[in-house]
């Protein structure tokens, strides 16, 4: 009998119990626990080649081939289940983590701009059309700006018109858009060509708030200085301005004034869109509706700005996109617009995102 009969007897069992287990493994970590119960440091084939140094020399390399055919054919049955089970549990992690893109989206609520925002978004454009530039200011300012340089000196009465939220002696809340006029005319190289902005903004007024007051509101402020700027060019501008916005068959009114930083000054009226003139109760039958002041601006203002008064001349307007929102969308408060209440807000979102 040979000298290493038992061994190989004992291969052939082990052969015959391995290859079985490895095919019935269902997942990788049994399947390396028949890995590790044969082959492993203390497994089931190492303990049979513990006989190895008792061996002759011819019976040595003969158990060492055994060895080696059992390791190949464990092997090789071994890697081919492996990949099986791997593969097997990535398409399982696959199809866990699968999206169902024939799920319905999940819609965002995205908001709307404010009424307010839209309203001045289309007054910016129409200036925009026509050639100005948008430039905007501080709403905390100089008292500078906002009185001085527009010709409202400390202690003129006409202060008393927009008292305002001081900050210091120095420093408040502007009280108007017109403070942007005396920063863009100081900043302006007039060799480069006219002046021509509008500045939109917040401006506020220690108002008593009311069904047309608030002590914050908005306004629109415009400014061309060039040679030779008169009245008419105030008027045409001011005429295209309100038919672009409430309709090609507006009308406009001019009448006499009073601001210090223009002479002459108008307040400009609008026929009123809701009646087209004839006189309803939203222009408390006048058929006229107040949208806006305006002028030819002061000599004075021109100067303190270092801008010659003999060679140039200005035209300057104040507008309250409140006021036109309100005309506009038959608002009968002015408050509506800052008390964020949705069911006012949601009537505006129109077709906008
Ligand atoms: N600043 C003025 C106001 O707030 C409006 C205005 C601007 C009037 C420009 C004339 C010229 O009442």
């Amino acid at each position: 009998m040979s000298e290493i009969h038992a061994q190989r007897e004992q291969l052939q069992e082990l052969t015959q119990a391995a290859l079985p287990e490895i095919e019935a493994a269902t997942n990788l970590k049994d399947l390396d626990a028949v890995r590790v119960k044969y082959m492993g440091r203390s497994g089931l084939v190492t303990e049979v080649s513990k006989v190895m140094k008792d061996l002759s020399n011819e019976a040595r390399p003969q158990l060492g081939q055994l060895m080696n055919d059992f390791r190949n054919s464990f092997t090789q049955v071994f890697d081919a289940k492996k990949e099986e089970l791997e593969e097997a549990a990535l398409q399982e992690q696959l199809a866990s983590e699968a999206i169902d893109v024939t799920l319905p989206g999940r819609k965002p609520t995205i908001g709307a701009r404010h009424i307010i925002t839209q309203t001045m978004e289309e007054i910016e454009d129409l200036f925009i059309g026509m050639g100005y530039q948008i430039i905007e200011g501080p709403e905390v300012e100089l008292d500078l700006y906002n009185f001085e340089m527009m010709n409202l000196p400390q202690n003129h009465p006409a202060r008393d018109m927009q008292d305002s939220f001081y900050i210091d002696s120095e420093v408040l809340l502007r009280t108007h858009t017109s403070p942007v006029q005396a920063r863009t005319m100081l900043a302006h190289n007039f060799e480069e060509g006219p002046l021509k902005m509008i500045s939109p903004g917040k401006v506020f007024r220690r108002d008593n708030d009311d069904a047309t007051h608030s002590h914050q509101f908005h306004q629109i402020e415009g400014l061309v200085v060039d040679k030779k700027i008169t009245l008419a060019d105030l008027k045409g501008t001011l005429l295209v301005f309100a038919q672009q916005l409430f309709g090609e068959d507006q009308e406009i009114r001019l009448r006499p004034s009073y601001f210090p930083f223009t002479e002459p000054s108008v307040e400009v009226d609008v026929s009123c869109f809701n009646c087209g003139g004839d006189g309803c109760s939203v222009c408390s039958r006048t058929g006229w509706i107040e949208i806006l002041g305006a002028g030819i601006v002061h000599p004075k203002v021109l100067e303190m700005a270092n801008i010659d008064a003999t060679k140039y001349s200005g035209m300057a307007f104040g507008l309250g996109p409140d006021r036109v929102a309100m005309l506009k969308y038959a608002v009968e408060d002015i408050r509506h617009f800052y008390q964020n209440d949705l069911r006012f807000t949601r009537q505006f979102q129109g077709g906008q995102n």
